[in-house]
């Protein structure tokens, strides 16, 4: 298991949309080892794997809290079946883009159709966070990202600030 690199906002590469995995095999299953390792290191709750720069559709997600046992899951061409009419509002954030977050309302429950670790079939109910956390997650397979809900101005005021860290962080690492 390796810790990849997170690609952030802007970047090109985040906005494109992922295609369906044909077969859940090795390579899939290694590639959701080194998202989980990322995804721990960084840390995060969620990770999609075109944020590591793997165009695929596949998601990984822990939502145990610190000192709880690790409850890693996965999910590969997730789809959603049934999305609530009822809302509710986190406080988000992004490995992809960095110290930046805001409020952002979704369906509060949501049913999704998945294939798990081993290429099983499954369907799953979500709330809450989970539900948030998912849709978050799928929003990347699309190329979204949570700041594309924003106002113009909020948005390209986060833009801004991350292509200066970015310029900054650069000129340290030359
Ligand atoms: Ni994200």
């Amino acid at each position: 298991m390796t810790i990849r690199n997170i690609l952030t906002e802007p970047n090109p590469f985040l906005r494109q949309k992922s295609v369906k995995v044909e077969n859940v095999d090795d390579n899939i299953r290694s590639l959701m080892d080194d998202m989980l390792d990322t995804m721990y290191a960084a840390p995060g709750i969620g990770l999609a794997a075109i944020q590591i720069g793997v165009p695929k559709r596949v998601i990984v997600i822990d939502l145990s809290r610190d000192g709880e046992k690790k409850n890693p899951q996965f999910f590969v061409n997730p789809e959603i079946i049934i999305n609530s009419d009822t809302k509710a509002s986190y406080e988000e954030g992004c490995l992809s883009v960095p110290g930046q977050f805001a409020e952002i309302s979704r369906p509060d429950k949501c049913k999704i159709k998945f294939l798990n670790y081993n290429g099983d079939e499954k369907i799953l109910e979500t709330e809450g966070l989970f539900a948030t956390c998912i849709q978050h997650e799928m929003d990347h397979l699309e190329g979204i990202l949570f700041i594309d809900y924003l106002s113009k101005l909020k948005k390209s005021m986060i833009l801004k600030k991350l292509s200066k860290n970015k310029k900054s962080l650069e000129r340290i690492i030359v």
